[in-house]
């Protein structure tokens, strides 16, 4: 596929600083976040949570892509339209997490590797089918002693390039996640050294796969002291460190950087992209967000798996979008939160 239609693919989900909804998560995932609120979890009631997401009025503006699961992408709304049709009718691009999961690697005990190639160019050949423009691939990447390993950050990144590669023979767009985990209390100067040695070998990689810079996405960590540190660095310094850490690591052909929220909580999340973005460096690549839990917790928590509690949850949802969004113009302040629950 050509690198111009890929390059305006990547540029239309992230244009005008919007930003994407990561609604991937497996239906175990998703069920583990579902009892942990008494939420009863069976195909119908994630449906029904992802309808709840996808049909909130206005949210068009802010969200400019939706990355959907294997279950996902196969649903349909109360009133029979597919849920990626949904999507594309608002002007939202599809998109679809094709990877298998993380799993052990031989050799490096506590470390996984992501696993899925056998078989990715059918997988990708029929999302592509159903309306999918995009991909996903996630690497987990944990800080320890003595860890990553080097074999871990390689292995993860060989994998990442070659689902790439194969996205963009078939026409999607590759969101390339290397995530190193806030677990541990590793400080924010151990995840600034380890995200740029991974961010360092996963470009290595895709030069090696002769993957389109142009034509993909990166999603990234931002750099943070680990959840168990006892030194958690004020909000300036994480954005300052994770823009350092992109400037030194990432091409300025990549279009977009799309940073996962990884644990954070949501107002943390939003903070740390709008300081990012109001930092005065050269930011060669749109900073916007694709968060998971940062961008879902509160309208989960306002839905309840209530019927009733759809427009309260909708109201939630497009508050948090519309803070992300304000985020990645470097335009979001705290008051933002207030004004908002005194309206
Ligand atoms: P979080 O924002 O919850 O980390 O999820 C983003 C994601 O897609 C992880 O793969």
């Amino acid at each position: 596929m050509s690198t111009a239609y890929l390059e305006l693919t990547a540029r239309c989900i992230v244009a005008g600083d919007k930003g994407i909804l990561a609604a991937d998560e497996t239906p175990e995932t998703l069920t583990r976040r579902f009892l942990a609120r008494g939420i009863e979890s069976t195909p119908d009631s994630r449906r029904a949570y992802r309808q709840m997401l996808f049909t909130t009025p206005g949210i068009s503006p802010y969200i400019g892509g939706v990355i959907l699961q294997d279950e996902t992408i196969r649903q349909s709304s109360d009133a029979g339209i597919p849920l990626p049709r949904l999507l594309a009718d608002q002007g939202i691009v599809p998109g679809i997490k094709v990877d298998l999961g993380a799993k052990a690697l031989a050799g490096c005990p506590g470390e996984r590797v992501t696993e899925g190639l056998d078989g990715l160019r059918a997988r990708l050949e029929e999302y592509s089918g159903m309306g999918a423009r995009f991909a996903k691939w996630r690497a987990v990447l944990l800080i320890g002693d003595g860890l990553p390993s080097t074999k871990c950050v390689r292995a993860n990144a060989h994998a990442l390039a070659r689902y790439a590669a194969t996205c963009q023979e078939v026409g999607m767009v590759p969101i390339v996640e290397p995530e190193v985990l806030m677990d541990g209390a590793h400080s924010m100067e151990r995840c600034e050294e380890v995200t740029g040695q991974v961010l360092q070998v996963v470009f290595d990689e895709l030069a090696s796969q002769q993957v389109e810079l142009e034509g993909m996405l990166l999603k990234p960590n931002m750099v943070v002291a680990g959840t168990a540190s006892a030194a958690q660095p004020a909000p300036e310094a994480v954005a300052a460190a994770t823009l350092r850490c992109l400037r030194r690591h990432v091409p300025p052909a990549v279009p977009g950087v799309v940073f996962l929220s990884g644990g954070q909580d949501a107002l943390s999340a939003t903070l740390h992209l709008s300081l990012i973005n109001q930092g005065r460096e050269v930011k060669p690549w749109t900073l916007t967000f694709s968060y998971g839990r940062a961008l879902q917790d509160e309208a989960l928590i306002a839905w309840s798996g209530h019927e009733e509690s759809v427009a309260a949850a909708q109201r939630a949802f497009l508050h948090r979008a519309g803070c992300e969004a304000a985020a990645a113009q470097g335009r979001y302040a705290p008051e933002m939160e207030t004004a908002a629950s005194a309206a």
